[in-house]
């Protein structure tokens, strides 16, 4: 059983503030809080878990989430490969970056959604085809250099807005939520 952290609503300051970077070697509290974060999406990947302890299943979650402003998200996201097996991608970012990215935008058509907003926001959230990041994966025990592509990508800038005190609902147009943009793809 985790032992579970409360998550932080949108609407507390937390999860509006930059997070500050983390320092090597990991105190503590730190590696506490990665293992928490990923533990957490395991944890909630459950259905049994979810009805149990009234969660909510998610691909990411960033550590302003459970009240640390430091800079740290895991993802976890299940995907199907060329011959429709079931693979998990995990990764339990410290300190992440964005190198570089796509000019080409992307959004989910069905919109985003967070475990830090509990009334989902309907609309398009632009983000760029394909980063390139650079982090220390926790679960890897190493640097990374990766490249994220389409749903994956959106998830990890879904993350990554977190450290920087951004929630998904900020990039969708207030008059025209479903504005389309010339040149991007809908997932
Ligand atoms: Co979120």
């Amino acid at each position: 059983m985790l032992e579970l952290r409360k998550i932080i609503k949108e609407n507390d300051p937390i999860v509006r503030k930059k997070s500050v970077d983390v320092t090597f070697p990991l105190s503590e509290e730190d590696e506490a809080t990665i293992k928490y974060l990923s533990d957490y999406l395991e944890f909630a990947a459950d259905e049994e878990n979810c009805k149990k302890y009234g969660l909510r299943a998610g691909v990411g979650l960033a550590a302003p989430q459970v009240g640390v402003n430091k800079r740290m998200a895991a993802i976890r996201i299940d995907m199907y490969d060329k011959n429709d097996n079931l693979i998990t991608k995990r990764y339990a970012f410290i300190n992440p970056k964005i190198i570089s990215h796509s000019t080409n935008k992307t959004a989910l058509h069905g919109g985003e959604g967070c475990l830090s907003v509990d009334n989902d926001r309907e609309g398009y959230v632009y983000r760029y085809s394909f980063v390139t990041v650079q982090a220390y994966d926790y679960l890897t025990k190493q640097n990374v250099k990766i490249k994220f592509r389409g749903y994956e990508a959106i998830v990890v800038q879904h993350e990554l807005d977190h450290l920087e005190g951004i929630l998904y609902f900020d990039h969708i147009k207030k008059k025209k939520p479903f504005e389309e943009l010339e040149g991007a793809t809908l997932l």
